[in-house]
């Protein structure tokens, strides 16, 4: 390893939530050192949060405009920053840092519009920077595994892939003085189109994609805003059909009672299937047409070579979130030091591209949903209806 890097933060001041989650994942492999920030939404506030975490005090910005201007003027300028603020700030952030030359980790959904992502992913084909968007149970070893067998064909063809992400945090409404996490997603102006879609629709979406390389065809949504009041989706399912007839279910819910982060991501092929479930992240499930059940271990036998580069600790040691996002870090970080080096190099982490496409997902479900004329009327009639319907046709 050459020396370590520097980065930046935009967001994860005080009483942020994610934020403080990319500074353990940036530090957990002694890569990478935060060294400079423009933590919060005013001044005031984000210059407290960068003197709780110790920053030097010339590098606690008031601003992420003030931070990159200083920052570009310093020969030990970041090499790097990440984007933790709510969803409207991460283009104008991302694509500032990004245009004048400063590699970038955002968090999802990658913006807010398609043009603005495409927009950011001119910016960094003409730059060349490092793109990272943190959809971060790719980093999982066990997702990792999985990817590797069904893309090497050890479940045969695939025909349909079931990701379920339940939440119930959101099930009544909530007050944004005592809590902002739940103040910005419900807002349409902070959060984009979607609600419970964007907010982890995206990583279902991604998770599909990552594991499956499955493309989509077409989709067929339900949003709902179960809670009165709210101006965003807090629940969806979506019926997806993937090039080359795969078929698929991807429902999302913030409002169902006792659910915790409860994603599970199923792929059925005509050889096998997988089941893996982020709350018992160190297994996943691999059944074979007419063979035992097996259970596959985090760090035990028989895994691929991406699961174990991925793993730091041995099986019966239980990793999980926060593993799982410093294998993103990691990702990134090898892409950014061979760039340091002058050498080539593959990324091995979600990039600017799946978080453009996981925003055009995000505007089909919507459109989608809006659209109703899909739907086939179903309701039972008790019979006589249904009959007089039928000698109608
Ligand atoms: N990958 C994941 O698993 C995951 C989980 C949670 C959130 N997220 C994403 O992370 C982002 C942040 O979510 P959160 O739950 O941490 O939100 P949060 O509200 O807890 O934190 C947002 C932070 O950004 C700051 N901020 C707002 N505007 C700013 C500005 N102009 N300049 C500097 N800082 C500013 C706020 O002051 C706050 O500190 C969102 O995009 C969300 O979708 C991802």
């Amino acid at each position: 390893m050459s020396r370590r890097l520097r980065m930046g933060m935009v967001g994860g001041g005080a009483g942020a939530f994610i934020g403080a989650v990319h500074r353990h994942a940036a530090a957990l492999d002694g890569q990478i050192d935060l060294v400079a920030g423009a933590l919060s939404s005013t001044p005031e506030k984000a210059r407290a949060s960068g003197r709780a975490l110790g920053l030097p005090e010339d590098r606690t910005y008031g601003s992420w405009e003030e931070m990159l201007e200083r920052e570009l003027s310093r020969e030990d300028r970041i090499d790097f920053v990440s984007v933790v603020t709510p969803n409207h700030m991460h283009y104008p952030v991302a694509r500032a840092f990004a245009a004048a030359g400063i590699h970038v980790i955002s968090d999802k959904p990658l913006v807010t519009s398609s043009e603005q992502a495409a927009d950011l992913m001119r910016v960094v084909a003409e730059t060349g920077v490092v793109f990272a968007v943190t959809y971060n149970y790719t980093g999982y070893p066990m997702v990792r595994q999985a990817r590797q067998m069904v893309r090497s064909g050890q479940l045969g063809e695939l025909r349909k892939v079931t990701v379920e992400y339940h939440q119930g945090w959101l099930a009544e409404e909530q007050d944004e003085a005592t809590n902002k996490q739940a103040g910005w997603r419900t807002d349409p102006a902070r959060s984009g189109l979607g609600g419970a879609i964007g907010d982890i629709g995206s990583h279902a979406e991604n998770l599909i994609s990552t594991v499956t390389g499955l493309e989509l065809e077409a989709v067929c949504a339900d949003l709902t805003a179960f809670v009165p009041g709210r101006r965003l989706d807090d629940d969806a399912s979506v019926l997806l059909r993937f090039r080359g007839g795969a078929r698929g279910l991807l429902t999302v819910s913030q409002v169902e009672i006792g659910a915790e982060n409860d994603l599970r991501l199923r792929v059925h092929g005509t050889r096998g299937s997988l089941l893996w479930r982020q709350e018992d992240p160190n297994h996943l499930t691999y059944d074979t047409l007419g063979g035992p059940r097996q259970v596959l271990t985090r760090g035990g036998p028989g895994l691929s070579e991406e699961a174990q580069r991925a793993t730091r600790l041995p099986a019966g040691h239980p990793e999980g979130f926060l593993e799982a996002f410093a294998n993103v870090y990691l990702g990134a970080a090898a892409h950014i030091r061979a760039g340091l080096e002058g050498q080539g190099h593959t990324p091995d982490y979600p990039t600017v591209e799946d978080g453009a496409r996981g925003v055009h997902f995000i505007e089909r479900v919507v459109e989608s949903s809006r659209g109703g004329e899909k739907w086939t009327d179903a309701v039972w009639t008790g019979g006589q209806g249904q009959m007089a319907t039928t000698r109608q046709e």
